[in-house]
Protein backbone atom coordinates (compact mmCIF):
# COMPACT_ATOMS: atom_id res chain seq x y z
CA UNK A 1 0.00 0.00 0.00
CA UNK A 2 1.16 3.59 -0.57
CA UNK A 3 2.45 5.68 2.23
CA UNK A 4 5.11 7.92 0.37
CA UNK A 5 2.51 9.67 -1.27
CA UNK A 6 0.95 11.27 2.22
CA UNK A 7 1.77 14.75 3.20
CA UNK A 8 3.60 15.29 6.75
CA UNK A 9 2.02 17.48 8.36
CA UNK A 10 2.63 21.47 7.21
CA UNK A 11 3.26 23.61 10.04
CA UNK A 12 0.79 25.93 10.99
CA UNK A 13 3.45 29.57 10.60
CA UNK A 14 2.69 31.49 14.09
CA UNK A 15 0.99 34.76 13.58
CA UNK A 16 2.43 38.20 14.03
CA UNK A 17 0.89 39.34 16.59
CA UNK A 18 2.12 43.06 15.93
CA UNK A 19 -0.08 42.79 12.64
CA UNK A 20 -2.09 45.80 12.25
CA UNK A 21 -5.15 44.08 11.34
CA UNK A 22 -8.14 45.40 8.45
CA UNK A 23 -10.69 46.57 10.97
CA UNK A 24 -13.72 44.14 12.18
CA UNK A 25 -16.09 43.46 14.79
CA UNK A 26 -14.90 43.31 17.96
CA UNK A 27 -16.81 41.24 19.53
CA UNK A 28 -15.48 38.23 21.23
CA UNK A 29 -14.57 35.14 18.92
CA UNK A 30 -17.37 32.83 19.99
CA UNK A 31 -20.25 35.75 19.59
CA UNK A 32 -19.26 36.31 16.13
CA UNK A 33 -19.34 32.33 15.76
CA UNK A 34 -22.82 32.82 17.36
CA UNK A 35 -23.95 35.32 15.20
CA UNK A 36 -23.05 34.17 11.96
CA UNK A 37 -24.55 31.44 13.23
CA UNK A 38 -28.13 32.99 13.71
CA UNK A 39 -28.01 35.24 10.30
CA UNK A 40 -24.87 34.30 8.17
CA UNK A 41 -26.00 36.88 4.88
CA UNK A 42 -27.07 39.57 6.81
CA UNK A 43 -23.99 39.46 9.41
CA UNK A 44 -21.71 39.37 6.29
CA UNK A 45 -23.41 42.20 4.25
CA UNK A 46 -23.64 44.35 7.59
CA UNK A 47 -19.84 43.75 8.55
CA UNK A 48 -18.96 44.72 4.70
CA UNK A 49 -20.81 47.77 4.76
CA UNK A 50 -19.32 49.06 8.23
CA UNK A 51 -16.01 47.95 7.88
CA UNK A 52 -14.94 47.84 4.16
CA UNK A 53 -13.24 45.00 2.18
CA UNK A 54 -11.49 43.08 4.00
CA UNK A 55 -12.48 43.37 6.79
CA UNK A 56 -11.31 40.79 9.94
CA UNK A 57 -13.07 38.12 11.54
CA UNK A 58 -12.27 36.06 14.45
CA UNK A 59 -13.22 32.81 14.89
CA UNK A 60 -11.93 30.72 18.43
CA UNK A 61 -9.40 28.28 16.95
CA UNK A 62 -8.03 29.61 14.35
CA UNK A 63 -5.63 33.02 13.40
CA UNK A 64 -7.55 36.19 12.53
CA UNK A 65 -9.07 35.56 8.87
CA UNK A 66 -9.62 38.56 6.27
CA UNK A 67 -12.85 38.51 4.27
CA UNK A 68 -12.92 38.82 0.61
CA UNK A 69 -15.71 39.29 -1.64
CA UNK A 70 -15.28 41.29 -4.80
CA UNK A 71 -14.30 39.43 -7.20
CA UNK A 72 -11.21 40.28 -8.73
CA UNK A 73 -9.99 39.89 -5.04
CA UNK A 74 -11.86 36.56 -4.82
CA UNK A 75 -10.31 35.25 -7.60
CA UNK A 76 -6.86 35.97 -6.21
CA UNK A 77 -7.71 34.35 -3.05
CA UNK A 78 -9.47 30.60 -4.79
CA UNK A 79 -6.38 30.34 -7.73
CA UNK A 80 -3.43 31.47 -5.45
CA UNK A 81 -0.30 29.57 -5.69
CA UNK A 82 -1.46 26.10 -3.82
CA UNK A 83 2.28 25.73 -2.20
CA UNK A 84 1.27 29.05 -0.15
CA UNK A 85 -2.45 29.65 -0.44
CA UNK A 86 -3.55 26.46 1.75
CA UNK A 87 -7.48 25.20 1.75
CA UNK A 88 -6.41 21.72 4.13
CA UNK A 89 -4.75 23.87 6.51
CA UNK A 90 -7.80 25.89 6.63
CA UNK A 91 -9.97 22.62 6.40
CA UNK A 92 -8.28 21.10 8.99
CA UNK A 93 -11.30 21.04 11.59
CA UNK A 94 -12.95 18.84 9.41
CA UNK A 95 -9.61 16.28 9.71
CA UNK A 96 -11.73 14.25 12.66
CA UNK A 97 -14.08 12.95 10.72
CA UNK A 98 -12.71 13.24 7.21
CA UNK A 99 -9.05 11.76 8.13
CA UNK A 100 -5.81 12.41 7.48
CA UNK A 101 -6.11 11.29 3.55
CA UNK A 102 -9.27 13.47 3.05
CA UNK A 103 -9.10 15.76 -0.45
CA UNK A 104 -10.24 18.52 1.44
CA UNK A 105 -7.84 18.54 4.64
CA UNK A 106 -4.53 17.43 2.77
CA UNK A 107 -2.62 20.26 0.74
CA UNK A 108 0.38 20.34 -1.82
CA UNK A 109 1.41 17.74 -3.41
CA UNK A 110 -0.34 14.86 -1.29
CA UNK A 111 -3.37 16.75 -2.34
CA UNK A 112 -2.73 16.99 -6.22
CA UNK A 113 -2.13 13.14 -6.00
CA UNK A 114 -5.22 12.20 -4.49
CA UNK A 115 -7.17 14.83 -6.41
CA UNK A 116 -5.72 13.24 -9.76
CA UNK A 117 -7.40 9.97 -8.55
CA UNK A 118 -10.59 11.16 -7.75
CA UNK A 119 -11.30 13.53 -11.04
CA UNK A 120 -11.76 10.61 -13.99
CA UNK A 121 -14.74 8.68 -11.45
CA UNK A 122 -16.51 12.29 -11.57
CA UNK A 123 -15.64 13.37 -15.36
CA UNK A 124 -17.45 13.69 -18.69
CA UNK A 125 -20.88 11.63 -19.12
CA UNK A 126 -19.70 8.90 -16.65
CA UNK A 127 -22.01 10.08 -14.00
CA UNK A 128 -24.93 10.83 -16.17
CA UNK A 129 -26.15 7.62 -16.67
CA UNK A 130 -27.53 7.39 -12.97
CA UNK A 131 -29.98 9.97 -14.87
CA UNK A 132 -32.69 7.31 -14.84
CA UNK A 133 -31.68 6.14 -11.69
CA UNK A 134 -31.58 9.38 -9.88
CA UNK A 135 -35.25 10.42 -11.59
CA UNK A 136 -36.35 7.22 -10.48
CA UNK A 137 -35.60 7.47 -6.89
CA UNK A 138 -37.03 11.39 -6.84
CA UNK A 139 -40.28 10.11 -8.35
CA UNK A 140 -40.39 7.57 -5.45
CA UNK A 141 -39.51 10.04 -2.92
CA UNK A 142 -42.29 12.61 -4.12
CA UNK A 143 -44.73 9.55 -4.05
CA UNK A 144 -44.43 8.67 -0.45
CA UNK A 145 -44.91 12.18 1.35
CA UNK A 146 -48.04 12.19 3.18
CA UNK A 147 -51.37 14.12 1.69
CA UNK A 148 -52.73 17.23 3.88
CA UNK A 149 -49.48 16.25 6.62
CA UNK A 150 -47.06 19.29 6.95
CA UNK A 151 -43.76 17.75 6.52
CA UNK A 152 -40.61 18.81 6.63
CA UNK A 153 -38.88 19.05 3.00
CA UNK A 154 -34.83 18.92 4.38
CA UNK A 155 -35.44 15.68 6.16
CA UNK A 156 -37.05 14.19 2.72
CA UNK A 157 -33.73 15.57 0.53
CA UNK A 158 -31.09 14.03 2.86
CA UNK A 159 -32.77 10.69 2.61
CA UNK A 160 -33.25 11.31 -1.63
CA UNK A 161 -29.03 12.28 -1.44
CA UNK A 162 -28.28 9.69 0.54
CA UNK A 163 -29.64 7.44 -1.79
CA UNK A 164 -27.86 8.62 -4.48
CA UNK A 165 -24.58 8.80 -2.95
CA UNK A 166 -24.54 5.12 -1.56
CA UNK A 167 -25.97 3.67 -4.89
CA UNK A 168 -23.04 6.44 -7.18
CA UNK A 169 -20.52 6.50 -5.02
CA UNK A 170 -20.80 3.54 -2.75
CA UNK A 171 -22.10 1.33 -5.07
CA UNK A 172 -23.40 -0.90 -2.17
CA UNK A 173 -25.59 -4.18 -3.64
CA UNK A 174 -26.04 -5.36 0.53
CA UNK A 175 -29.24 -4.13 1.08
CA UNK A 176 -28.64 -5.05 4.94
CA UNK A 177 -25.63 -2.68 4.84
CA UNK A 178 -27.28 0.09 3.12
CA UNK A 179 -29.98 0.10 5.96
CA UNK A 180 -27.39 0.10 8.97
CA UNK A 181 -25.54 3.26 6.67
CA UNK A 182 -28.92 4.56 5.95
CA UNK A 183 -29.74 4.74 9.92
CA UNK A 184 -26.25 5.53 10.76
CA UNK A 185 -24.99 7.95 8.48
CA UNK A 186 -27.25 11.11 9.43
CA UNK A 187 -26.37 10.99 12.81
CA UNK A 188 -23.11 11.13 12.18
CA UNK A 189 -23.21 14.30 9.80
CA UNK A 190 -25.72 16.06 12.75
CA UNK A 191 -22.11 15.27 15.25
CA UNK A 192 -19.50 16.64 12.92
CA UNK A 193 -21.36 19.55 12.43
CA UNK A 194 -21.31 20.06 15.56
CA UNK A 195 -17.40 19.33 16.38
CA UNK A 196 -16.56 21.13 12.91
CA UNK A 197 -18.78 24.72 13.64
CA UNK A 198 -18.12 24.92 16.98
CA UNK A 199 -14.63 23.85 17.21
CA UNK A 200 -12.45 22.95 20.14
CA UNK A 201 -15.11 23.87 21.96
CA UNK A 202 -16.86 20.46 21.05
CA UNK A 203 -14.50 18.85 21.72
CA UNK A 204 -14.13 18.95 25.28
CA UNK A 205 -16.93 16.94 27.19
CA UNK A 206 -18.83 19.97 29.00
CA UNK A 207 -21.31 17.87 31.34
CA UNK A 208 -23.92 16.57 29.78
CA UNK A 209 -23.24 17.70 26.34
CA UNK A 210 -20.70 14.68 25.14
CA UNK A 211 -20.47 16.19 21.90
CA UNK A 212 -17.25 14.55 21.16
CA UNK A 213 -17.24 11.36 22.85
CA UNK A 214 -20.96 10.91 20.64
CA UNK A 215 -19.31 11.88 17.67
CA UNK A 216 -16.55 9.72 18.03
CA UNK A 217 -19.01 6.59 18.99
CA UNK A 218 -20.83 7.34 15.75
CA UNK A 219 -18.13 7.61 13.40
CA UNK A 220 -16.24 4.63 14.82
CA UNK A 221 -19.82 2.86 13.85
CA UNK A 222 -19.97 3.93 10.24
CA UNK A 223 -15.94 3.31 9.63
CA UNK A 224 -16.71 -0.28 10.45
CA UNK A 225 -19.39 -0.37 7.69
CA UNK A 226 -17.28 1.17 5.17
CA UNK A 227 -13.99 -0.96 5.65
CA UNK A 228 -16.35 -4.54 5.38
CA UNK A 229 -17.41 -2.77 2.04
CA UNK A 230 -14.19 -1.83 1.37
CA UNK A 231 -12.94 -5.40 2.15
CA UNK A 232 -16.17 -7.18 0.26
CA UNK A 233 -15.45 -4.99 -2.98
CA UNK A 234 -11.36 -6.09 -3.28
CA UNK A 235 -12.67 -9.36 -3.09
CA UNK A 236 -14.26 -8.74 -6.77
CA UNK A 237 -12.84 -10.22 -9.60
CA UNK A 238 -10.99 -7.27 -11.77
CA UNK A 239 -13.02 -7.67 -14.98
CA UNK A 240 -16.36 -7.23 -12.72
CA UNK A 241 -15.15 -4.13 -11.04
CA UNK A 242 -14.09 -2.76 -14.63
CA UNK A 243 -17.90 -3.07 -15.48
CA UNK A 244 -18.99 -1.58 -12.58
CA UNK A 245 -19.66 2.36 -12.85
CA UNK A 246 -19.68 3.84 -8.41
CA UNK A 247 -16.73 5.38 -7.58
CA UNK A 248 -15.46 3.32 -4.72
CA UNK A 249 -15.48 0.34 -7.78
CA UNK A 250 -12.97 2.62 -10.04
CA UNK A 251 -10.95 4.07 -7.07
CA UNK A 252 -10.06 0.31 -5.99
CA UNK A 253 -8.91 -0.07 -9.44
CA UNK A 254 -6.94 3.21 -9.28
CA UNK A 255 -3.51 3.67 -9.02
CA UNK A 256 -0.94 6.27 -7.82
CA UNK A 257 1.63 7.53 -9.84
CA UNK A 258 4.19 5.13 -8.61
CA UNK A 259 1.68 2.05 -9.57
CA UNK A 260 0.56 1.52 -5.96
CA UNK A 261 -3.47 1.67 -5.12
CA UNK A 262 -5.00 3.00 -2.78
CA UNK A 263 -4.67 2.03 0.71
CA UNK A 264 -8.10 1.19 2.95
CA UNK A 265 -7.48 4.12 5.28
CA UNK A 266 -7.02 6.69 1.78
CA UNK A 267 -10.28 4.20 0.44
CA UNK A 268 -12.51 5.18 3.70
CA UNK A 269 -11.26 8.85 3.78
CA UNK A 270 -12.10 9.79 0.15
CA UNK A 271 -15.54 7.78 0.84
CA UNK A 272 -16.33 10.25 3.66
CA UNK A 273 -15.47 12.98 2.14
CA UNK A 274 -17.38 12.28 -0.67
CA UNK A 275 -20.52 11.53 1.56
CA UNK A 276 -19.48 14.89 3.41
CA UNK A 277 -19.47 16.62 1.20
CA UNK A 278 -21.75 15.68 -1.67
CA UNK A 279 -24.87 13.93 0.37
CA UNK A 280 -26.13 17.55 2.56
CA UNK A 281 -24.54 20.34 0.36
CA UNK A 282 -27.12 19.20 -2.81
CA UNK A 283 -30.27 17.95 0.03
CA UNK A 284 -29.53 21.42 1.38
CA UNK A 285 -29.81 23.45 -1.97
CA UNK A 286 -32.98 20.83 -3.07
CA UNK A 287 -34.72 22.26 0.19
CA UNK A 288 -34.00 26.17 -0.90
CA UNK A 289 -35.09 25.21 -4.33
CA UNK A 290 -38.06 24.15 -3.01
CA UNK A 291 -38.38 26.44 -0.46
CA UNK A 292 -37.91 29.44 -4.01
CA UNK A 293 -40.06 27.91 -6.00
CA UNK A 294 -43.00 28.15 -4.09
CA UNK A 295 -42.21 31.29 -3.45
CA UNK A 296 -42.16 32.19 -7.22
CA UNK A 297 -44.95 30.79 -8.98
CA UNK A 298 -44.08 32.24 -12.18
CA UNK A 299 -40.74 30.52 -12.70
CA UNK A 300 -41.98 27.19 -10.92
CA UNK A 301 -44.93 27.91 -13.76
CA UNK A 302 -42.64 28.27 -16.26
CA UNK A 303 -40.38 24.88 -15.26
CA UNK A 304 -43.55 22.86 -15.22
CA UNK A 305 -44.39 23.85 -18.46
CA UNK A 306 -41.56 23.99 -20.38
CA UNK A 307 -38.64 22.00 -18.79
CA UNK A 308 -35.96 22.98 -21.44
CA UNK A 309 -32.47 22.67 -20.57
CA UNK A 310 -31.16 26.94 -20.24
CA UNK A 311 -33.83 28.08 -18.04
CA UNK A 312 -33.75 25.08 -15.86
CA UNK A 313 -29.91 25.22 -15.88
CA UNK A 314 -30.36 29.02 -15.21
CA UNK A 315 -32.63 28.24 -12.04
CA UNK A 316 -30.16 26.34 -10.45
CA UNK A 317 -27.89 28.67 -10.76
CA UNK A 318 -29.92 31.51 -9.45
CA UNK A 319 -30.67 28.93 -6.10
CA UNK A 320 -27.29 28.35 -5.49
CA UNK A 321 -26.53 31.96 -6.33
CA UNK A 322 -28.75 33.43 -3.23
CA UNK A 323 -28.89 30.82 -0.94
CA UNK A 324 -24.93 29.44 -1.77
CA UNK A 325 -25.34 26.54 0.25
CA UNK A 326 -21.55 26.67 1.29
CA UNK A 327 -21.42 30.58 1.62
CA UNK A 328 -17.43 30.58 2.26
CA UNK A 329 -14.44 28.76 1.31
CA UNK A 330 -11.10 29.53 3.41
CA UNK A 331 -7.40 29.45 2.48
CA UNK A 332 -4.22 29.64 4.98
CA UNK A 333 -0.95 31.36 3.85
CA UNK A 334 2.04 29.89 4.33
CA UNK A 335 4.21 33.01 3.32
CA UNK A 336 3.29 36.85 3.18
CA UNK A 337 1.16 37.84 0.06
CA UNK A 338 -0.35 40.82 -1.40
CA UNK A 339 -4.26 40.59 -2.20
CA UNK A 340 -5.49 43.88 -3.67
CA UNK A 341 -3.65 46.22 -1.68
CA UNK A 342 -3.30 44.51 1.42
CA UNK A 343 -0.49 43.12 2.85
CA UNK A 344 -0.93 39.47 4.20
CA UNK A 345 1.29 38.11 6.40
CA UNK A 346 2.45 34.50 6.71
CA UNK A 347 -0.33 32.87 9.18
CA UNK A 348 -3.13 34.84 8.28
CA UNK A 349 -6.44 33.20 7.08
CA UNK A 350 -8.04 34.14 3.63
CA UNK A 351 -11.94 33.98 3.78
CA UNK A 352 -13.57 34.27 -0.15
CA UNK A 353 -17.27 35.28 0.94
CA UNK A 354 -19.31 33.45 -1.83
CA UNK A 355 -22.45 34.52 0.37
CA UNK A 356 -21.29 38.04 0.12
CA UNK A 357 -20.18 38.21 -3.49
CA UNK A 358 -23.63 36.61 -4.30
CA UNK A 359 -25.54 39.37 -2.48
CA UNK A 360 -23.42 42.44 -3.76
CA UNK A 361 -25.28 45.12 -5.28
CA UNK A 362 -22.45 46.13 -7.29
CA UNK A 363 -22.32 42.24 -8.70
CA UNK A 364 -26.27 40.99 -8.67
CA UNK A 365 -28.62 44.62 -9.18
CA UNK A 366 -31.08 43.71 -6.60
CA UNK A 367 -29.42 41.09 -5.00
CA UNK A 368 -32.41 39.50 -2.54
CA UNK A 369 -34.56 39.29 -5.79
CA UNK A 370 -35.01 35.74 -7.10
CA UNK A 371 -34.43 35.89 -10.87
CA UNK A 372 -33.31 32.90 -12.83
CA UNK A 373 -33.25 35.18 -15.91
CA UNK A 374 -30.01 36.70 -14.92
CA UNK A 375 -28.12 33.14 -16.30
CA UNK A 376 -30.52 33.05 -18.87
CA UNK A 377 -28.55 33.83 -22.99
CA UNK A 378 -25.35 36.30 -22.65
CA UNK A 379 -24.90 36.39 -18.69
CA UNK A 380 -22.91 39.83 -17.38
CA UNK A 381 -22.31 38.36 -14.69
CA UNK A 382 -18.17 38.85 -14.18
CA UNK A 383 -15.95 36.00 -13.91
CA UNK A 384 -15.98 34.90 -10.07
CA UNK A 385 -18.90 36.91 -9.67
CA UNK A 386 -20.70 33.46 -8.97
CA UNK A 387 -18.64 30.70 -7.10
CA UNK A 388 -21.02 27.93 -5.27
CA UNK A 389 -18.52 25.61 -6.05
CA UNK A 390 -15.21 27.85 -4.96
CA UNK A 391 -12.51 27.52 -7.63
CA UNK A 392 -8.82 27.09 -8.34
CA UNK A 393 -7.70 23.62 -7.85
CA UNK A 394 -9.46 23.25 -4.56
CA UNK A 395 -12.94 23.49 -6.85
CA UNK A 396 -15.55 21.17 -6.25
CA UNK A 397 -14.81 18.03 -8.11
CA UNK A 398 -18.78 17.11 -7.26
CA UNK A 399 -19.84 20.25 -9.12
CA UNK A 400 -20.97 19.01 -12.22
CA UNK A 401 -22.41 15.97 -10.59
CA UNK A 402 -24.21 18.26 -8.46
CA UNK A 403 -25.76 20.40 -10.90
CA UNK A 404 -27.03 17.39 -12.91
CA UNK A 405 -28.35 16.06 -10.12
CA UNK A 406 -30.24 19.29 -8.67
CA UNK A 407 -31.72 19.81 -12.59
CA UNK A 408 -33.15 16.47 -12.84
CA UNK A 409 -34.34 15.76 -9.55
CA UNK A 410 -35.92 19.40 -9.94
CA UNK A 411 -37.55 18.61 -13.06
CA UNK A 412 -39.37 15.78 -11.14
CA UNK A 413 -40.38 17.71 -8.16
CA UNK A 414 -41.81 20.64 -9.98
CA UNK A 415 -44.29 18.56 -10.87
CA UNK A 416 -45.44 17.66 -7.24
CA UNK A 417 -48.60 19.24 -6.16
CA UNK A 418 -47.65 20.95 -2.80
CA UNK A 419 -47.50 24.10 -1.01
CA UNK A 420 -45.80 25.99 1.49
CA UNK A 421 -46.96 24.92 4.90
CA UNK A 422 -45.61 28.22 6.53
CA UNK A 423 -45.33 31.59 4.69
CA UNK A 424 -43.73 33.42 7.07
CA UNK A 425 -39.87 33.98 5.11
CA UNK A 426 -37.59 31.15 5.76
CA UNK A 427 -34.79 31.60 7.81
CA UNK A 428 -31.53 31.45 6.63
CA UNK A 429 -29.21 29.60 9.17
CA UNK A 430 -24.96 28.41 9.55
CA UNK A 431 -24.75 25.08 10.74
CA UNK A 432 -21.30 23.20 10.30
CA UNK A 433 -20.13 24.59 6.67
CA UNK A 434 -23.98 25.09 5.46
CA UNK A 435 -26.16 27.42 5.37
CA UNK A 436 -29.64 25.63 6.01
CA UNK A 437 -33.47 27.22 5.99
CA UNK A 438 -33.70 27.03 9.85
CA UNK A 439 -37.18 25.67 9.83
CA UNK A 440 -36.30 22.92 7.02
CA UNK A 441 -38.80 24.52 5.02
CA UNK A 442 -42.13 22.68 6.00
CA UNK A 443 -44.50 21.33 2.75
CA UNK A 444 -48.14 20.53 2.39
CA UNK A 445 -49.05 17.90 -0.31
CA UNK A 446 -52.15 18.34 -1.97
CA UNK A 447 -54.74 15.59 -3.47
CA UNK A 448 -53.71 15.60 -7.27
C1 LIG B 1 -24.86 21.79 -4.36
C2 LIG B 1 -23.92 20.92 -4.05
C3 LIG B 1 -22.49 21.26 -3.73
C4 LIG B 1 -21.91 22.47 -3.38
C5 LIG B 1 -22.59 23.83 -3.24
C6 LIG B 1 -20.49 22.23 -3.19
C7 LIG B 1 -19.57 23.21 -2.87
C8 LIG B 1 -18.22 22.99 -2.66
C9 LIG B 1 -17.26 24.01 -2.31
C10 LIG B 1 -17.57 25.49 -2.14
C11 LIG B 1 -16.05 23.41 -2.20
C12 LIG B 1 -14.72 24.08 -1.80
C13 LIG B 1 -14.02 24.66 -2.99
C14 LIG B 1 -12.82 25.57 -2.64
O1 LIG B 1 -12.23 25.41 -1.56
O2 LIG B 1 -12.50 26.44 -3.46
C15 LIG B 1 -16.23 22.00 -2.47
C16 LIG B 1 -15.23 21.07 -2.45
C17 LIG B 1 -15.44 19.72 -2.63
N1 LIG B 1 -16.62 19.10 -2.98
FE1 LIG B 1 -18.40 20.00 -3.29
N2 LIG B 1 -20.24 20.90 -3.40
C18 LIG B 1 -21.42 20.27 -3.74
C19 LIG B 1 -21.59 18.94 -4.06
C20 LIG B 1 -20.60 18.00 -4.07
C21 LIG B 1 -20.76 16.62 -4.46
C22 LIG B 1 -22.05 16.00 -5.00
C23 LIG B 1 -19.56 16.00 -4.24
C24 LIG B 1 -19.18 14.56 -4.46
C25 LIG B 1 -20.00 13.54 -4.40
C26 LIG B 1 -18.64 17.00 -3.74
C27 LIG B 1 -17.32 16.77 -3.40
C28 LIG B 1 -16.40 17.76 -3.06
C29 LIG B 1 -15.00 17.48 -2.76
C30 LIG B 1 -14.34 16.11 -2.72
C31 LIG B 1 -14.39 18.73 -2.51
C32 LIG B 1 -12.92 18.99 -2.16
C33 LIG B 1 -12.15 19.41 -3.41
C34 LIG B 1 -10.67 19.72 -3.13
O3 LIG B 1 -10.34 20.20 -2.05
O4 LIG B 1 -9.86 19.47 -4.03
N3 LIG B 1 -19.30 18.20 -3.65
N4 LIG B 1 -17.58 21.77 -2.76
Amino acid sequence: MSTTTIDPTIAMPPFPASWAMPPGPKLPPLLQVAQIARDPLGTAVRMHRRYGEPFTMRVPGFSPSLVFSSPELVKQVVTGKPNVFHAGLANRPLKAVLGRWSLLTLDRGPHLQQRKLLLPPFHGERLQAYGDLIRELAEREAASWPVGTPFRVAERMQALTLEVILDVVFGITDESRKDDLRRLLPPLVDSSRHVVFWGSIANRNLGPFRLRETFETRRDAVDALLYAEIADRRRVPSGELAARSDILSMLIEATHEDGTPMGDGELRDELMTLVMAGHETTATALTWAMDLLLRNPAVLGRMRANPDDEYVRATCQEILRIRPVVPFVGRVVTEPVRIGATEVPAGAGLIASIGLTHHREDVFPQPQVFRPERFVGESDVPSYGWLPFGGGVRRCIGASFAQFELETILRVLAQSPVRLAVRRPEPVRATGVTLVPGRGVKLVREMA
